[in-house]
């Protein structure tokens, strides 16, 4: 009666856990995976929109900036015939700017390239040539917006060309012509005879994109660890309610009825009749037991 009633057991303890824990672990792999492209979505869309954030900011600081010099300062240094002064240029202000900027926010971006520079400090990067040639190639375009490589760190940079006028020639056009202090300062080779109207440079800003790979994963990790403490507390509690109020009762429903069919009908189910299915059961069964009882005793 031993190994029966232990195979009875086995039986019902394999086909009923065994389908909850699979459900369970089944919806944990599903969490799990729906999780990770979620984070990953969530993660690169707020990265993107803090850097463009940013980037809209320096932009708008750099081109304030720029009104400034040849709104309120240009025409006095012109009428104070100041022709020398850096200042008479926003690109040269914004280009010594940069430089300045570049000592306190080495992680920032703001550039004024030129394939043919006064300061060979403004040559182009691989980025800002092709940016160059895109302007080139393209008159109306007036402003790109993309993300790019400049020293190995990612960036998101808004860039605008800069495009020779009558005003420029003045220090870039003919270098025996250009004032004293530009000659001087930078010799007479490189960043002289402009054309005009044509594409000599390219004014870039930039902030940097902060590493989505590295956030993903550190955020996946935390999600898939939270995700697995609470699976495990659903895991383990079902696990619990399961046996206690499903299998134990079910066996000893099993174990007694085997008793009972072996003729013994004293044989109480020891089980709370709490109302619920299983106790209904119980109570069935007991009922059962006392009629068949009764009707034993009737007849003999
Ligand atoms: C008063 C003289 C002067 C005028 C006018 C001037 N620039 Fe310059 N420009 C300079 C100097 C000086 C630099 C170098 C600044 C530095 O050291 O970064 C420069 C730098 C530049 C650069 C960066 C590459 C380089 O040459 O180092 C570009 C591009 C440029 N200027 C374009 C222009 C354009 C376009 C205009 C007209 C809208 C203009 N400049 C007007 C003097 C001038």
């Amino acid at each position: 009666m031993n190994t029966e009633l232990k195979s009875t057991k086995l039986v019902i303890t394999n086909s009923l856990i065994k389908r909850f824990r699979k459900s369970i672990i089944w919806l944990y792999v599903i969490t799990v995976a729906t999780s990770v492209p979620i984070v990953y979505f969530t993660t690169r869309y707020q990265v993107y929109s803090e850097a463009n954030k940013e980037l809209s900011l320096l932009v708008d600081m750099v081109s304030s900036l720029r009104k400034y010099i040849s709104k309120d300062i240009r025409p006095s240094l012109l009428q104070a015939n100041m022709f020398e002064s850096p200042a008479i240029s926003s690109t040269v202000t914004t280009s010594v700017i940069a430089s300045y900027f570049k000592e306190k926010q080495p992680d920032y971006y703001i550039k004024v390239a030129s394939d043919n520079p006064l300061n060979p400090k403004n040559l182009p990067e691989p980025l800002e040539i092709k940016l160059l040639n895109e302007f080139r190639n393209n008159n109306d375009l007036k402003e790109i917006t993309e993300t790019g490589l400049i020293n190995g760190h990612q960036f998101l940079v808004s860039a605008r060309p800069s495009t020779a006028q009558k005003g420029c020639m003045l220090c870039h056009g003919d270098p025996v012509k250009a004032p004293l202090p530009v000659t001087i300062k930078y010799g007479t080779t490189s960043g002289y005879n402009y054309k005009l109207d044509s594409v000599v440079g390219v004014m870039g800003v930039g902030v940097p994109l902060a590493d989505i790979n590295v956030l993903v994963m550190q955020r996946g990790l935390v999600a898939v660890g939270i995700i697995t403490v609470i699976f495990s507390l659903i895991f383990i509690t079902i696990n619990t309610l399961v046996k206690r109020n499903i299998l134990l009762p079910i066996n000893d429903i099993t174990k007694a009825s085997i008793v009972l069919s072996k003729g013994d009908l004293d044989y109480e189910i020891n089980i709370k009749r709490d109302g619920s299915e299983i106790g209904e059961l119980a109570n069935s069964f007991e009922l059962l037991r006392r009629s068949l009882k009764w009707a034993m005793e009737q007849s003999k």
